[in-house]
């Protein structure tokens, strides 16, 4: 969760910067950079690992003033945070400069391309790849604007992007790719503003754009312009965001529900940020003090939660097994804490909780503790209790979950229990390289994927308005699927107050196929995983029994096209990680159909955001 800012006008630009970097820290702090354009073309770049102050004193000391320029506050993908990796990062020439917040999927081939053209990498970074490829465009004769947009057709992955170069000094041009975090330019008086978040901005304008996914900004310091992907004009009148902080939060949403299940494709990425190595496959656990040899001596895996984090942990599960190759059972820990498990040293208990806090989370941990088990958590909020009794954490780092409702913290949690179940695997000698390898690439596509999920909203939102007074609703999957099943169910139970019910698939015949008929919705999880043949027979079954099934699948499906009432789209994901995708749809709905029925999207009544009773 990179921190960006840029400024363009007629104030020293460095102490602008450095104060929007401020607002900005709490989204990376391992190390932080400014680039000023001075008036006479030159370019100054301060860089310095650690955190802001280091920068702060490095920039007070060389005196760079200029009225355009860019900062960055770093939490490192690729590279360690050294001052040569932090942003912003630069061209062979040091001519074009660039700050970044994502991961450019593809940068080992592109960088592979660029090298073999002759470009020289100086960091370890994917972002100087960024630099190089504008820099290329540019030698090809193309002007700044359309030499971001080419370069941006080129990266794989979600991203948000400034870039300034000496030969255009009164210009920065700022994209965001997909959903790798926001990017708001302010329009101030003879002057514009650039930054990933309103903190930043609200110092010296309310009057702001958000850029869509694939827009390009030009800024100046009187003027900005934009244009889509294909480079076409796009037309754009700032709004006008309130200054109290908690709405000016919330951004263009009307609930953080809503805000944080558009956000999941960042927070994804900051769980993986900066713990894995995708050249050498080492993941790193910071605040998880196991050795390789105390993961080999694990001989079971017991997961424990409540609520969303149940259906997190029904995924990890599988993940233990399937990517650690080690025996795994979950449970709800109100049941585990009573039902006396039997456990031991060698038993890793692995708790799942948003907060940290939740009570019968907390004395399932305890029943571990004095079972002598091995204990990790998967938390959000630092320094909370479950963190201070666990041996090792893996924080989900998905900034704060405000609204009652998880969204953002269960796709992270899900992610950081494939994290570990690789580390496991990895430590027990089950996954080889080559098996590794695919599965943290097809983590790093993750970001992306979520990202295009996202685009059904709309057609989500007019399936609310139909769907907005059913009084219950069925939700089926299979296999990873299944927990997705669970977790559509449970959030339109939290924001809509239906009932919903969510099932494995193959146990419909078994018991509730006979709620079925022409007014019952039935989601139906459907992704072309290799249970997918199955999922179609349990469509069909609940078709012929007049049921309306709505379909969560892939685009163009010929086998879901026209056989289903409803069909939502999402893009294929490799299957292990499918719930990060399926989810999404499944969360919209609850969301939308809840506006549509006028209920409290925040806050839905009788609940609480931490369980701290029994
Ligand atoms: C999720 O939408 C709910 N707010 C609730 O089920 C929650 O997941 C549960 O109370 C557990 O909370 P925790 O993750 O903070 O432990």
């Amino acid at each position: 969760m990179c921190g960006i800012v840029g400024y363009v006008g007629d104030e020293a630009a460095g102490p602008i910067l450095l104060d929007g970097l401020r607002s900005l820290e709490y989204r990376g702090y391992d190390s932080a950079g400014v680039a000023i354009l001075s008036d006479n073309g030159d370019i100054s770049i301060t860089k310095r690992a650690g955190k802001l102050d280091a920068l702060v004193q490095a920039f007070s000391s060389n005196g760079a003033s200029g009225h355009v320029g860019m900062g960055h506050t770093r939490w490192a993908t690729h590279g360690a945070p050294t001052d040569l990796n932090a942003h912003p990062q630069t061209d062979c020439k040091g001519d074009i400069v660039v700050i970044h917040n994502g991961i450019v999927e593809n940068y080992l081939d592109l960088k592979r391309d660029l090298s073999a053209s002759g470009h020289e990498f100086r960091s370890e970074t994917d972002t100087e790849v960024i630099a190089h490829l504008v820099e290329r465009h540019i030698g090809d004769g193309h002007a700044l604007p359309e030499a971001v947009r080419l370069m941006a057709n080129e990266i794989r992955g979600a991203h948000a992007i400034v870039v300034m170069s000496r030969q255009q000094a009164d210009t920065l041009i700022t994209t965001r790719i997909g959903n790798a975090g926001g990017v708001v330019v302010g329009y101030g008086e003879g002057a514009t503003f650039i930054a990933s978040d309103l903190p930043a901005l609200l110092p010296h304008t309310r009057r702001v754009v958000f850029l869509a996914d694939g827009e390009i900004a030009v800024a100046r310091k009187e003027s900005v312009s934009y244009i889509d992907q294909q480079g076409k004009s796009v037309e754009y009148e700032p709004t006008t965001v309130p200054y109290d902080p908690v709405s000016a939060a919330k951004g263009p949403y009307k609930h953080f529900e809503l805000k944080e299940l558009m956000e999941q494709p960042e927070s994804v990425l900051d769980t993986v940020r900066g713990r894995v190595n995708f050249e050498t496959l080492e993941i790193s656990l910071e605040d998880v003090p196991f050795s390789d040899a105390e993961f080999a001596a694990i001989d079971r895996v017991a997961l424990v939660g409540m609520g969303t984090s149940v259906s997190a942990q029904m995924i990890g599960c599988t993940y233990m097994e399937q990517l650690a190759g080690i025996p795994a059972q979950h449970d709800y820990a109100s049941e585990f804490r009573y039902r006396r498990p039997v456990l031991d040293g060698n038993t890793l208990v692995v708790s799942v909780s948003q907060s940290g806090e939740t009570v019968d989370t907390l004395a399932a941990m305890e029943e571990a503790r004095e079972a002598g088990a091995r204990q990790i958590t998967i938390c959000n909020t630092i320094g909370a209790q479950s963190t201070r009794v666990a041996e090792g954490v893996i924080y989900t780092r998905c900034g704060p979950e405000i609204a009652v409702a998880s969204t953002k913290t269960f796709s992270a949690s899900v992610v950081a229990l494939y994290l570990l179940a690789c580390k496991i695997g990895r430590a027990r000698g089950y996954l080889s390289d080559e098996h590794l390898g695919r599965a943290l690439g097809d983590l790093a596509r993750m970001p992306q994927l979520i990202g295009e999920a996202l685009k059904c909203a709309p057609a989500v939102s007019r399936l609310a308005v139909q769907f907005s007074h059913s009084r219950n609703f069925l939700y089926l999957g299979r296999g990873v699927s299944y927990p997705i099943a669970m977790e559509g169910a449970l959030k339109l139970k939290e924001l809509s107050y239906i009932h919903a019910e969510g099932y494995p698939a193959g146990e419909m015949k078994h018991g509730p196929i006979a709620l079925i008929d022409y007014e019952l919705p039935v989601v139906a999880i459907a992704p072309r995983d290799h249970l997918f043949e199955k999922m179609l027979s349990n469509i069909e079954q609940v078709k012929t029994r007049q049921g309306i099934v709505v379909a969560i699948g892939e685009q163009g499906d010929p086998d879901l096209d026209g056989k289903v009432d409803k069909l939502l789209y999402v893009p294929r994901a490799p299957e292990l990680l499918s719930p990060l995708v399926t989810v999404i749809p499944c969360q919209l709905l609850a969301y939308h159909i809840a506006v549509q029925r006028g209920c409290d999207v925040d806050q839905p009544r009788n609940l609480a955001k931490t369980v701290t009773v029994e």
